[in-house]
Order: structure tokens, then sequence, then C-alpha cells
């Protein structure tokens, strides 16, 4: 989704800028842009399509310490040129980078600027328009933003340069992430400390409603009273190679091999100094108190959810309700009298999720927030928090973060179903190093996926996944990244629902993808195969050792029944990678979609 860079120093902007913008590319984003501060005033250049395109336009000629830069993916206004950020006032005295999205925006325009030429769609224009409103009514620059951002209903993270002030970029975040970042000469400003890892690891977070007046020698940063905060940086334990893409072709197929490794990251981070898997006691404790568990997410963390619910009940005993996050803000169920939320999310940024959150907070309930980011939004909003360990996920179809929940929900599962007395009977440690190595026999032969994506899903239109209790879910996460990738149009369904409607979409050679994981249902499953392939469907089993038949297309290695997920999981990601390579997409950066979806 949008990203924000910016830059102040006593070096050129540009490339660091550019070079920053690159690397929040996988964010999914539709047009960018960056202003600088010039001798001659800010200039100003924007371009719809990818960075590639920007990079072209932009003058090197142009010689500037200060700056800001954008990525946007449209939410007013289609993408395009004019709609790309950043935006400039009507005498381009101030220029504006903005995420988030202003939810008064009309109201703003219709209250305070009728006589206003708007030169985009957007509703950041009204933000740079109102401050340039404030100050030829006479406030100072600090008080006309400040003044604008009280009157803003909504989310932004902002950056704003000001022409007659090269010394400065003025920065504000209300609900969208935004860090500052230090150097010795210099400062920065990002969405995802990512873009400026090049620079610094050096980051100070930034709470709602503050605003930061960065120069190259200082930052302060305020309330929106003018009330001044002391905050310490910390360091962002990120490593630069993580984030690139190596001898890969792709960050997917990257992260796709990289399952293994994360899996045993995560029992390993999860083992206490005798071997034994742990758990925060608080978080046990909370959840022991709880008479039932909320799970509440989005797309593929949502499919994680959906089994993570299996995981609790089984092992834990407690029931567990699985709610997709934009939804349940605004269309809250009847809830239990102790409830204990779990959030799931990748990012820890998406607003549908982070919308839920503040609800549940105001409800007065705990909340737990399992993410692969370190102090983002909902970690830091969540009483609780445990975290993935994947490293940085760069593709926008997300592979190993869901393979990383459901490991960090199996271990939950398992910590408080034993912290309860429950008699459990596997070594989760053993079975889950049983996982990881049956993750890296799937990812070391992968020509029969690759086979099978050419096919059965070159040039079908659609596409279907089948499969029952645990496969079921799987099936969903393995539809999900099908059509997210190679725009085929694919959906998961319950192998015994399809017969009540679905069934009449089965045409000669329609792919049918089986998941036949499932000892207790694997005949039915089989049944369900049959049914399909007698209105002429091509059917692709995927099954497990010890349930296998003899014309099976992939066989996973046996993993303990209950955890199949993970591993089944696996040739439907590469099936899905395979399917987008073969018709010839952006594997990493599908058509409109964002990696981080921070509006709702
Ligand atoms: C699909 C995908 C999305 C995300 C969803 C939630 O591959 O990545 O469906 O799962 O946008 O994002 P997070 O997990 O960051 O809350």
């Amino acid at each position: 989704m949008c990203g924000i860079v910016g830059f102040i120093g006593n070096v050129d902007a540009k490339e660091i800028l550019l070079k920053g913008l690159e690397k929040l590319e996988y964010r999914g984003y539709d047009s960018a842009g960056i202003a600088v501060q010039t001798g001659e005033g800010v200039k100003v250049f924007k371009e719809k399509g990818r960075i590639a395109d920007l990079r072209a336009i932009v003058d090197a000629g142009v010689v500037a310490n200060t700056g800001i830069g954008h990525t946007r993916w449209a939410t007013h206004g289609e993408p395009s040129r004019e709609n790309a950020h950043p935006h400039q006032s009507t005498t381009e005295r101030f220029t504006l980078v903005h995420n988030g999205v202003i939810e008064n925006y009309l109201q703003l325009k219709r209250e305070y600027l009728v006589d206003v030429s708007f030169n985009s769609e957007t509703d950041t224009e009204i933000i740079v328009q109102l401050i340039e409103k404030w100050v030829n009514d006479g406030l100072s620059v600090e008080d006309a933003f400040r003044k604008t951002l009280t009157l803003l209903h909504g989310s932004y993270a902002l950056a704003l340069l000001d022409r007659e002030n090269d010394e400065t970029i003025f920065v504000a975040k209300n609900k969208s992430p935004l860090l500052v970042g230090l150097g010795d000469t210099f400062n920065v400003v990002a969405s995802d400390a990512l873009a400026m890892l090049q620079v610094t690891d050096q980051f100070v977070e930034l709470m709602d409603k503050e605003v930061v007046i960065v120069t190259k020698d200082s930052i302060q940063i305020q309330k929106l009273d003018g009330e001044v905060v002391e905050r310490a940086p910390f360091t962002a334990e990120l490593d630069a190679s993580d984030i690139e893409k190596g001898t890969y072709p792709h960050y997917m197929l990257k992260e796709i091999d990289e399952q293994p490794v994360v899996m045993r990251k995560i029992i390993q981070a999860y083992q206490d100094d005798a071997g034994e898997l742990t758990i925060d006691p608080e978080i046990v404790a909370t959840l022991n108190m709880s008479d039932r568990i909320y799970i509440i997410a989005a797309g593929t963390s949502y499919h994680a959810g959906l089994v993570g619910k299996e995981f609790i009940e089984k092992m834990a005993k407690v029931p567990v309700e699985v709610h997709v996050a934009s939804e349940f803000a605004y269309n809250t169920p009847l809830l239990s009298e102790n409830p204990l939320f779990i959030f799931i999310s990748q990012s820890g940024e998406t607003a549908d999720s982070r919308a839920c959150l503040v609800h549940v907070k105001e409800l007065g309930h705990p909340a737990l927030t399992i993410t692969n980011v370190p102090g983002s939004t909902l970690s830091r909003e969540a009483d609780f928090t445990l975290l993935l360990h994947a490293g940085p996920e760069i593709a926008v179809a997300s592979t190993k973060a869901y393979t990383a929940q459901l490991g960090v929900l199996s271990i939950l599962a398992f910590v408080t179903g034993k912290a309860r007395g429950l008699d459990i009977e596997i070594d989760l440690v053993q079975e889950l190093g049983i996982i990881a190595n049956a993750m890296e026999v799937l990812c070391d032969d992968k020509e029969e996926v690759e086979y099978i994506a050419r096919e059965y899903l070159s040039v079908t239109r659609n596409a279907f996944f089948i499969g029952r209790g645990l496969d079921y879910y799987v099936g969903l996460e393995g539809a999900l990244k099908l059509k997210e990738i190679s725009y085929i149009q694919a959906e998961g369904f319950a192998g015994g629902e399809l017969k009540h409607g679905t069934i009449a979409l089965i045409e000669n050679g329609t792919p049918v993808i089986a998941l036949a994981t499932q000892p207790k249902v694997n005949l039915n499953l089989r049944g369900n195969v049959k049914e399909v392939v007698a209105r002429g469907a091509h059917a692709c089993i995927i099954s497990m050792k010890g349930l296998e038949d003899e014309d099976d297309r992939v066989v996973l290695p046996e993993v303990n029944e209950v955890l199949t997920p993970l591993i089944s999981v696996v040739p439907l990601q590469l099936l899905a990678y395979y399917a987008a390579l073969h018709r010839g997409c952006d594997v990493d950066k599908p058509r409109n979609l964002a990696k981080s979806v921070t509006v709702e």
C-alpha cells in the first residue's frame, strides 16, 4: 500500500529517495513521485506506473539535499499522474505526501476551500491547500500544520515541504505507520524501516497525533498541543540481505523455500533452556481464563485463523470463533463473558484488523497479536504479542508468514493445553521438526508441481480447490494464492458442499485440485472427486503418504494429521507461483494488490 520516504542532510537526496521507494515497491502501488528542495523552489517529479518510470523522468541535473517521496495505491481517484503524490498547494509553496484516508475531505473542501481550484481527485490535496490557507490567513507554518491536523478525521502519515524553509520536513501521523530515522549528518522519514535501512538502522517510533519537526541535525516530536515528547530510538533488527532476492528470480519463490528454516527458527524461539515449548505465562493464563477465543484477521491470515481454531479447539479445548476483520468491527457478534481476542496479521498494520482492535480495547477485552513485525501497530496496541520470526516477507502473496502463523498457533494451542493439564499425546517439538523436513523435501522437488501448473492452469479461466476438514481451509488458501497472482478465478470449497450448487460450474476440463490428507474423510473426499470427474473435471489429487492412491499427482511426506496444513499448502503455493509464471504475470507485484493494507 502507499509508502512514504523523506531525507534531509548534506548529500543529494534524489537517489536515496528513489532507492527508498524501490524498497517499498513490494507493498503494491500504481504511481510514484518525489519532491526535492532546490535553490529555485520545490521540484516535483511524479509518474503513473513503476519506480523505473519515475526514475526516467527525474532530472539528474537537479541537486537537492532535502526531499520527500511516495508510492501511491489509489483510494480517492484513479491511478494517474495527476493523482500521484506529492501534491502541491496553489502557489506551490507547500508540497505534501500522505498515506491513509481522510474521511471528511469533502466536508473540509466545502467548508474552507470553495474558491480553490484542485489539480487532483485526492483527499490529500485538501490537506496541503488547507495548510496554505491558514498560512495566508497569518498563521506560522507549524501552527497551520497543527490546525489542519486537528480538522482531519481519518488516518494519515504526512511529510510536508515548505519552499520558504529548506531546512525542515514537517511530519505527522495518525493511525498510519510512520518512523523517523536518525543519522549523524542527516535524518530520514519512512513509513517502513526497510526503505531507509540503506542509510540508518536507528529509528524513532511515532505515536498517533504526533507532529515531528525534522531537520538534518535534530528531530523534535510534539503532541498536537505543542507539548514536546522525548523518545529514545530503537535499532531496526533487520538484515539488509533479508530484503534482497539473492539468486532467486522472485521473492515469492525465495520465501516459499525459506519455510523449513523459518519453522526451525520458530521451534527455537519458543523453546526454553530445557528444550520445552514455552509461551509467556501471562498469555497462557489469560487464555485459560477466557471462555471463548475470537480470532480476527484478513485474507491469508484469516485462513491461518481457521486452521488455528482447529489447533486450539483440539489441543487446548477452548471454543474459538474466527472472523473476517472488515466485518467484525462494524458487525460485532454477541460476545461471550470472558473473551480473548487474537489478531493474526503478518504486517501488524492491516487497518481492518486495527479497527477491530480499537473496538475490542474500548470494550475492555484482552487482546493478543500474532505478527511478523515487532513494534507494528497491532503489536503495540494489543496487550500481548507473539512473533512469527519469519523475516521480512516481501512478495505480496503471503507464503512463509502463513506457515509461520500456523507454527506459532500450534505452539500456543499445545502450551495452553498442557497448562490446562490436558493429555496431549504429541511431542510438538519433534512434530514441527518433521514438518520442517517435509517442507524441505517439497521445496527441493518442484518439478512435478511445475508440470501440474503447466498441464492444469496454463490456459484455464477458473479452478476449484476442494478438501474436507483442515484440507478445506488449506484449499481456501490455495485458491486465494492462485487468484491473486495468476488472475485465474479460483475458489476453495468443502468437498461435500459442491453438489449443493457449485458443481453446476464444472465443465469439460475444469481443473479441480483436491486435497486428501485427512484419514477420517479420505474416502468421502475421493467420492467428491469422482462426482466432479464424472462431469468432466480435470482432477489433481494431492494426498499424504499412507492415504495415497495410485493416480494421486503429489504424495506429501507423512506428518502428524493435525499439522498437515503446514505442508499441504506448500504445493499449492508453488502451483500458484508456476501458474502465474506460465501466464506471464508479475508474480511479486500482482495488479491491484498491496502488501500492507493500511486503509479500511
Ligand atoms: C494474501 C495476503 C493477504 C493478507 C491480508 C492480511 O497473500 O497476503 O490476503 O493476508 O491482506 O494482511 P496481514 O496479514 O498483514 O494482516
